[in-house]
Order: C-alpha cells, then sequence, then structure tokens
C-alpha cells in the first residue's frame, strides 16, 4: 500500500479511507491496534504520517511513485496478532542446495552458478511466502576473492541466489538470512508509524536564557507553536517546536537526543534475536562449494556493470576488481599524491565518508591537515597542501544527521554546497548520503536526493568536467537496537532509491554495498581498513584513470 504525500497540515480525513478500503486497512493493522489502544482515534492519520514532505513538481511525483512501486517488498501475510515466532523463517530449519550446472556439475568461468534456497519456519514447516532478506555471497578465502550474489524471491517460500563465476578454482557459497518477512513488515511498519522513535533537539540560547527543544521532521503535531527551518533554497523542511521564552532565531545547534526505548513488544522484539533470526547463516542440504575450470574459448566474458542487474565487481587477492567502466589500479601514499596534485577534492556525508577523508590524511604528508578546529566527529575538516596545491575537505551533510552537537552555522544541505561550488576539470565532488534516514518514511529520502540531483545537474552543466562520485551504503553489524535504526534493509531500499535517482547521470558510483558484502571482514558500520584502502583506490582510479601500477 502507498502512502499518499500529505503536508503537515493536511488533515486526512475519513473518506479517504472510505469503503473497503478502511476495512483493509484496519484488519491490516490489528496487531497495532492490539498494543497501542491509545492511537485508535489517530489510525487512519498514520498513514499519511506527521512528517512533512516537500512539495514535488509532477515529475518528481511521478519519479517518486514508479520508485516506490519499483521498490515494493514482497508482503508477508500478516500473522494473527500477538505475532508468534513459531510461524516465521528460522535459519537453522532452513537450507540451500547448489544446483547442477548445465554441464552436469561442470563450472567454468563465465558460467552461473545457481542455488536454491527452501525457508522453514521454527517448526519444520516450509514456508508458503516469500518476503525474507537473504543475502548470498561467494568466496574463497585462500584466494581472498569474494562477490555478491543476486538474490531472487519465487514469493512461494523459495528464493534463488545467482553468481557469475569470475575466478578459477573453489568457490564456496555462504547464504545468509538478514531478516525475516515478518520482522520486514515491522521494519516497514515503523518507519510509518514512528518516524519519530529517533529523536532530536536543539538548543536554543539568548543572554543567561536557554532551553532545548524537540526537533524532526517528522514532529507530531500539538498546541505547541512551531520553528520552521525550512531550507529556503532546496526547500528542505525542518521543525522544532518554539521555545517558551525565547524566539526562533535563537538556535544554536543540532544534535540527537535518543531513541525511544520500546517501540516494539516483547513477541515482536523475538523476530530481531541475535545468533537465532538476525544475520544469521543458512546451511546447506549438500556440497557448499564447487571448483570453477578456466574459461572456455569462445566464451563471453562478463564484463557489464549493469547497476541493475549482475555484480559490480568482485575481489581477488584481496584486490576490488571492478566490472564495467573504471579498471582500478593500487595506489601507495605517493602515487595518491601525484594523481591530487592540483586538485581539490571536496567531500559532503556521513562518518563512512568522513572514513575516506581520515584514510587520505593518514596516508599523505604528517603536515597535511590544517587545523579549522573543528569538533571531533562533525567537521568540517580541511586538508591542504600548499607545495602540491591540493585541497581535500570535509563536511557533514544537513539535518537529520545523528551527530553530537553540531553548530547551526555548520548545518548545511550538501546541494546547497554543490551550488557554490565552481567546479571544473580539478574538482572533485565525493557525496554519501544514507545512514541516517532509516527511521523515516522513503518520501523524505526521495526528496533529499531529487534536490541533491538537481544541483549535480547544475554542477554538471556549468563546469562539465567536474568528476562526481557517489558513494553508496553498505550492510552493518546487527543487533535489535541497530536493526530499528539502520538495518540492512532500511540501508538495501534506500540503495535501491539512490541507483534510481542517479542513473543516467554522468557521476561515478561506489558500490560500498557490495564492496563490504563481498569481503571477508564482518559487517561494519564503518568498514575496516582493508576494504576502506579498496573503495580509495576505487576513488583515484575513477580520478587519475591512466595513472597507477
Ligand atoms: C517456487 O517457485 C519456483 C519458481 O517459480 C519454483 O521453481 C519452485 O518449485 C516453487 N517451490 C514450491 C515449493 O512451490
Ligand atoms: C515553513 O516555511 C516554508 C518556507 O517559507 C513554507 O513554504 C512552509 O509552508 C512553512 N511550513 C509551515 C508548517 O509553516
Ligand atoms: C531441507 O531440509 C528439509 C528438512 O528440514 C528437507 O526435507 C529438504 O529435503 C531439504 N532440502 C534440500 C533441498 O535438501
Ligand atoms: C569443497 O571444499 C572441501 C574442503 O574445503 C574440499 O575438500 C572439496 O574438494 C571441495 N569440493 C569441491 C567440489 O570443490
Ligand atoms: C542491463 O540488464 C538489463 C536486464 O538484464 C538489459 O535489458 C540491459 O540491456 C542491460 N544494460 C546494459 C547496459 O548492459
Ligand atoms: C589528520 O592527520 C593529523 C596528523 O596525522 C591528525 O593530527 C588529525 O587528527 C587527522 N585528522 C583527521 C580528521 O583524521
Ligand atoms: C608507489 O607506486 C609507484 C608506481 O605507481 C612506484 O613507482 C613507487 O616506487 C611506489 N612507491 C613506494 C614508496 O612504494
Amino acid at each position: 500500500m502507498k502512502a499518499p504525500s500529505c503536508t503537515r497540515r493536511e488533515i486526512c480525513t475519513l473518506f479517504l479511507f472510505l469503503t473497503v478500503f478502511v476495512l483493509i486497512f484496519v484488519l491490516r493493522h490489528m496487531d497495532i491496534l492490539e498494543f497501542q489502544p491509545k492511537v485508535k482515534s489517530t489510525i487512519i492519520m498514520l498513514k499519511c504520517s506527521f512528517c512533512t514532505f516537500q512539495p514535488l513538481s509532477p515529475e518528481d511525483a511521478l519519479e517518486e511513485r514508479l520508485i516506490l512501486d519499483s521498490t515494493a517488498w514482497p508482503e508477508t501475510p500478516l500473522l494473527p496478532a500477538p505475532i508468534s515466532l513459531e510461524q516465521t523463517s528460522d535459519p537453522a530449519h532452513s537450507n540451500f542446495t547448489i544446483l547442477p550446472g548445465r554441464k552436469g556439475g561442470q563450472w567454468h568461468v563465465g558460467d552461473q552458478l545457481q542455488v536454491m534456497i527452501q525457508t522453514f519456519d521454527f517448526q519444520g514447516r516450509p514456508k508458503k511466502s516469500g518476503g525474507d532478506f537473504l543475502l548470498a555471497r561467494l568466496h574463497n578465502r585462500k584466494l581472498e576473492a569474494g562477490m555478491a550474489g543476486q538474490v531472487v524471491d519465487h514469493l512461494n517460500g523459495s528464493y534463488s541466489a545467482v553468481f557469475s563465476l569470475l575466478w578459477e578454482g573453489d568457490a564456496q557459497v555462504e547464504v545468509t538470512l538478514v531478516h525475516s518477512g515478518e520482522a520486514i513488515s515491522v521494519l516497514n511498519r515503523l518507519n510509518r508509524d514512528q518516524p519519530d522513535r529517533m529523536y532530536y533537539k536543539s538548543l536554543f540560547r539568548s543572554g543567561s536564557l536557554s532551553e532545548t527543544t524537540l526537533c524532526s521532521v517528522c514532529l507530531k503535531p500539538t498546541q505547541q507553536p512551531l520553528c520552521n527551518y525550512t531550507d529556503l533554497r532546496t526547500g528542505e523542511p525542518w521543525f522544532c517546536y518554539k521555545p517558551k521564552s525565547l524566539s526562533c532565531d535563537a538556535r544554536i545547534n543540532h544534535f540527537r537526543a535518543g531513541f525511544k526505548e520500546k517501540v516494539l513488544n516483547a513477541n515482536e522484539e523475538k523476530l530481531f534475536q541475535s545468533g537465532v533470526n538476525l544475520k544469521v547463516y543458512i546451511w546447506a542440504s549438500g556440497p557448499t562449494n564447487v571448483t570453477v575450470l578456466p574459461q572456455k574459448e569462445g566464451q563471453p566474458q562478463v564484463k557489464s556493470s549493469n547497476v541493475t542487474s549482475g555484480p559490480s565487481g568482485y575481489y581477488y587477492q584481496g584486490v576490488w576488481r571492478a566490472l564495467g567502466g573504471t579498471t582500478v589500479h593500487e595506489f601507495n601514499a605517493s602515487a595518491i599524491s601525484q594523481c591530487l596534485k592540483g586538485k581539490a577534492v571536496h567531500m559532503y556525508g556521513d562518518s563512512t565518508i568522513r572514513q575516506w577523508f581520515e584514510f587520505l590524511n593518514a596516508t599523505l604528508p604528517d603536515d597535511f591537515e590544517f587545523d579549522l578546529h573543528s569538533l571531533k566527529i562533525t567537521g568540517p575538516y580541511m586538508s591542504l597542501d600548499n607545495a602540491n596545491s591540493m585541497l581535500v575537505t570535509y563536511r557533514c551533510h544537513g539535518p537529520p544527521i545523528h551527530f553530537h552537537p553540531i553548530s547551526t552555522r555548520e548545518l548545511r544541505y550538501i546541494a546547497n554546497e554543490l551550488d557554490d561550488l565552481v567546479g571544473g576539470p580539478k574538482t572533485v565532488v565525493i557525496c554519501d548520503i544514507w545512514a541516517h534516514f532509516g527511521t523515516f518514511p522513503m518520501e523524505i529520502y526521495i526528496r533529499r536526493l531529487q534536490s541533491i540531483r538537481r544541483a549535480v545537474v547544475r554542477l554538471l552543466d556549468r563546469a562539465p568536467d567536474t568528476l562526481v562520485v557517489i558513494r553508496t551504503g553498505n550492510p552493518r553489524y546487527l543487533d535489535l537496537f541497530v536493526s530499528l535504526i539502520n538495518s540492512d534493509w532500511y540501508t538495501l531500499q534506500r540503495d535501491k532509491v539512490l541507483r534510481a535517482i542517479f542513473k543516467g547521470l554522468n557521476v561515478h558510483l561506489i558500490d560500498a554495498w557490495e564492496m563490504t558484502l563481498a569481503h571477508h571482514l564482518p559487517h561494519n558500520i564503518h568498514p575496516l581498513p582493508p576494504i576502506i584502502r579498496n573503495m580509495i583506490n576505487h576513488v583515484v582510479s575513477s580520478i587519475c584513470p591512466q595513472n597507477g601500477g
């Protein structure tokens, strides 16, 4: 079901949902009604959410609808409340099998390997519906080789994972259940009903008076007046409750104040148990590995980086080999310096792009960083090498950034920063924006990316030689708490949106999702150094395609 886009002040009256729709809706949300009886009177409103959505042009609204449709997740039939774990997918009962190759168990480089996955519930009964979130990986630890597989949901409890075979030798299949479909339904519902479970505040100060109030783009309407911090250039909405004794102009900072502790009932929490049904391996019912023989003559090379289908690359001997445009070279410190000489590299985003800044800062000469007396974590940072006239900057993206108190003066939207750049062949722009949007309805993320895209298009119009690089999100360690804020499922869905929005534009995508998934190191919100090194090699290869060793 799609949420109609409503603005904050619009009241979604009953007649929107008259006829059968009301019935279906209420039936489907019986569980909400049961565990939160107090919201009964507002249940119809929840559909429209209390978030403020920036108004869209007809083209952008159409794009939004198409994106929401194309990223719709298979619905898991609602279990009768209270949800019982017994009927949900159990990785320990589920299994997978490698399907025999076309040539009777012989595989060559360039062939496809297919794996059939069958899910079972905790009572060992086969699942009849889809919607589980599975990850598949093919790897060889000795060769330090790895790649992500493509998972197809057959909607009947079985799934396929498909891999392109890209290296010679052993290849072992790994299948992980990240969340059951029932858990996904809960995550999906949370973003609709409780987009305020992560909460933000601002400190207001004037003279000796100070006050702190709640802020968000999803603020429940109350009698309290609001301060409207909607950005005039991008149109990005943001609000705080007005302090009682201070004016809206007295707002001095922004910070994440916390997370509502109890957003699920005890039964729902059981859907997110580490070691039980949260990012747990599914075992094979037969062999888990195959031996891949050399490529047969005349076999077409796997080459496409077909953003929507097929892998974007793979590891071999620990080195990321991108498929498609860029040949990734390895760069040592002096080769990176050589490449960045005379260039300005501007990074905007969250802490996962800050890692790239830190990596360069640590790689390049000692006196490289220019101290802006920035707060640790929030930045902004600037590294300047006068001798090589090389500049690298980092600045975090705007609200809803989760960082520690950040001055309102440093709270900037990426689109505005891009609009302030001249651009040109000596400018590199690197952006990422994903991890801080997990708790919000997708519409908020879509609008943010559309606004960044408009700025990228303007930048490329005035300075077509500017290199624009976009880093995708990556999987991370998950427990119950992290799942509710920034589950890999939230990231995966946002990843699809990001790819759709920047499709066809002259921007380089660094596929942090696959680069983290394919690697043998554990998933981490901040991927470990060997992965970062590969990402940097990929970026520097995009900046200096002819160099490298
Ligand atoms: C589920 O669907 C797939 C693809 O259509 C099919 O191959 C498989 O046999 C089906 N499984 C069951 C249990 O019906
Ligand atoms: C907030 O300000 C923006 C820009 O001035 C305006 O378009 C919007 O209607 C305002 N929203 C509210 C709720 O006052
Ligand atoms: C998976 O395990 C079930 C029992 O849990 C078994 O009946 C089934 O044959 C196995 N599937 C495959 C493909 O081996
Ligand atoms: C799979 O791996 C095991 C142990 O690593 C090895 O003994 C076996 O030969 C491999 N099988 C194939 C088909 O490669
Ligand atoms: C990408 O894959 C799709 C579906 O397989 C195909 O239709 C399309 O032609 C491919 N595009 C490129 C550039 O290879
Ligand atoms: C950059 O490097 C310098 C010197 O090695 C160090 O003092 C500084 O903390 C680093 N800055 C960041 C943001 O990592
Ligand atoms: C760095 O790499 C270049 C080739 O790209 C090589 O010529 C140079 O010797 C290397 N420097 C170090 C310190 O390894």
